[in-house]
């Protein structure tokens, strides 16, 4: 079966998309799962730029660099590139279904949407926080990574 791709989608694609694209990366291999994965912003202020000090400081904490990860815009053909597109919050979502195709191949949700009894919920922007914010986003977001590991691996295995 093809390697699903996954995108994940937050504002500004400095702090909580990288964050979850590196602990999906991680959650996938430990699942044995293979895909594309990769993140993206809505908005285009940060395109080209690293991910903020604070989220490489809390990955590397976990083990992870993701000083190479470039911010870039999600486009609409990323509708057709992914077959999931997962935003880290409402705004996000409600932005990516505004400039959805008709016809998309790709499934859009929350990452929470994958956590059984936190449907709908945002993660959290720790933009404007502190390095606690920041560990606390990468706890949510790996939570969510390993759900939607999970779930992958359950649907694309054969
Ligand atoms: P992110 O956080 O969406 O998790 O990358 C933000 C980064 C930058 C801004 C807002 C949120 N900003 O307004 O520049």
């Amino acid at each position: 079966m093809k390697r699903p791709a996954i995108l994940f989608v937050c504002l500004g694609n400095i702090c909580r998309s990288p964050l979850a694209e590196a602990a999906f990366r991680e959650a996938a291999a430990k699942a044995g799962l293979s895909c594309e994965i990769d993140s993206a912003g809505t908005g285009d202020w940060h395109v080209g730029l690293p991910p903020d000090e604070r989220a490489q400081s809390t990955a590397l904490e976990n083990g992870l660099d993701i000083g190479h990860y470039r911010a870039r815009q999600v486009t609409v053909d990323d509708f057709d590139d992914f077959d999931h597109i997962v935003a880290m919050d409402s705004q996000n979502h409600a932005s990516l279904r505004a400039i959805a195709p008709r016809q998309a191949r790709a499934q859009l949700s929350m990452l929470l949407d994958h956590v059984e009894g936190q449907e709908g919920q945002s993660v959290a922007d720790p933009y404007v926080g502190n390095s606690d914010d920041f560990r606390r986003c990468w706890e949510t977001v790996s939570l969510g990574a390993a759900a939607l590991a999970q779930k992958l691996r359950n649907k694309h295995s054969v």
